[in-house]
């Protein structure tokens, strides 16, 4: 879809993490930093998707409260501030549900089907019961996530990216099936007229250049006049994108998955950090954990003895350096390695001292909320609260078109 997604939509961000416990630096470099970025770019919403874990783990309800509150608590030490971005749990917004249900009764079976996820996972997890009604709509209760916060971009890891694809399906299903209100054409041609001569001109001609030329320029520069003009209302700016682009009333707007740039954050034995290799480091690790965690990491196994040269490609620690250190410690650490002119214990401690000061300051943000777990009960209440007023007002217009809105 190219530019026209990006300017249609307001670019909400919604993203959501399965509530796992504490979160480890893999999730910290490889998510939340971006996250934290981001809620100074755009308005995010930030989810504890809880019911998802259910999908996959009905058996073990135990797992989830605590779980979701150390989570959090990791989210709050990484920067995710409660006044830039809202948190909040899934399933203290019912409408998901309500959305989930309803887009349901147009899903076809097919596309959950084949989505990558459900015959991996199976394949995957052996050891779980995964044939159940739940799982197969895991990507569509993902799907309902998104939707409906109109959320214009979920940046996720390549991994998400079908279950992104599928809900850009879902909507687009859904607009074509009930976005044609009664009299469309003429409610959009009066639309047009309210945006004053000029401008009804301006976005006739540029109407017209998309539909009969493609001119996809054109599509955006009609997009951000309509977005742009504060006279008309919400229904009639819907209205007249959905015009430009031949359809109806866009009700769902289409979301882009926005990728994650991959992080490069090995474990401690250069695998991907990962609970499941157990090679992980917590975010709120104690300081002397991480240093003997890192001291038993393996080295190049060349290096026998102390007056063996090794070589740091063959090394996971390198692959640390590589995340942690600056250039000059880094030429330390290639000289010293290939030339047996340092240890490995030498080579290891500037990633001890950065990665303790790292999760330090982990360690101290997260203690604020760890001694006060009210506050985190507040912020999330809150944050719940606000989304679902975003959510419900999705779910009327929702309920609206699938005549559902009794008086
Ligand atoms: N399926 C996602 C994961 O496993 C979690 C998720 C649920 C999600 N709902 C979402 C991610 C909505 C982005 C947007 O990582
Ligand atoms: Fe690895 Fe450093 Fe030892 Fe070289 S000196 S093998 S890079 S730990």
């Amino acid at each position: 879809m190219g530019l026209s997604g990006i300017s249609r939509q307001n670019q909400r961000v919604l993203s959501g993490m399965r509530p796992s416990g504490r979160l480890h630096l893999g999730h910290y470099h490889g998510v939340l930093k971006n996250w934290a970025k981001l809620q100074h770019e755009h308005e995010c919403f930030f989810c504890v998707v809880d019911w998802h874990v259910l999908t996959t783990h009905y058996e073990n309800p135990e797992i989830i409260e605590q779980s979701v509150w150390d989570m959090v608590i990791d989210w709050l030490a990484a920067g995710i501030n409660p006044g830039s971005a809202t948190l909040f749990i899934q399933s203290k917004v019912p409408e998901h549900a309500e959305l989930h249900l309803l887009l349901s009764m147009l899903t076809p079976l097919s596309w959950l089907e084949r989505v990558p996820t459900y015959k991996e996972q199976q394949d995957k997890l052996k050891d779980r019961d995964l044939s159940t009604y739940g799982f197969l709509g895991y990507p569509l209760l993902q799907a309902a996530d998104i939707l409906v916060y109109k959320a214009g971009a979920v940046p996720v890891g390549a991994d998400q990216v079908p279950h992104v694809e599928m809900s850009r399906e879902i909507a687009r299903r859904f607009n074509h099936t009930y976005g044609k209100e009664p009299g469309f054409e003429e409610k959009a041609e009066a639309a047009i007229k309210k945006l004053g001569k000029k401008n009804a001109k301006l976005y006739n001609q540029l109407r017209r250049d998309y539909v009969q030329e493609g001119n996809e320029e054109s599509l955006a520069k009609a997009q951000a006049l309509v977005e742009g003009n504060a006279s008309i209302s919400i229904g009639d700016k819907e209205r007249l994108i959905g015009y430009i682009e031949g359809g109806g009333k866009i009700i769902l707007p289409e979301p882009q998955a926005l990728l994650t740039p991959v992080s490069k954050m090995p474990g401690l034995d250069g695998n991907k950090m990962s609970k499941s290799y157990n090679n992980t480091i917590e975010m709120r690790e104690a300081p002397d954990s991480v240093e003997s965690k890192i001291k038993r990491m393996q080295t190049d196994p060349a290096r026998v003895r102390l007056s063996d040269p090794g070589n740091p490609d063959n090394c996971p620690v390198w692959q640390l350096h590589e995340v942690y250190s600056p250039d000059d410690v880094k030429q330390w650490v290639r000289k010293g390695c290939t030339t047996a002119g340092i240890g490995c214990l030498e080579c290891k401690q500037p990633l001890v001292d950065c990665v303790v000061k790292e999760t330090g300051e982990f360690r101290e943000k997260a203690r604020e909320f760890e001694e006060n777990p009210e506050m985190v009960r507040a912020i999330v209440a809150e944050g719940s609260e606000k989304a679902r007023d975003v959510a419900k007002e999705t779910m009327d217009d929702v309920r609206q078109v699938m005549g559902l809105a009794y008086r």
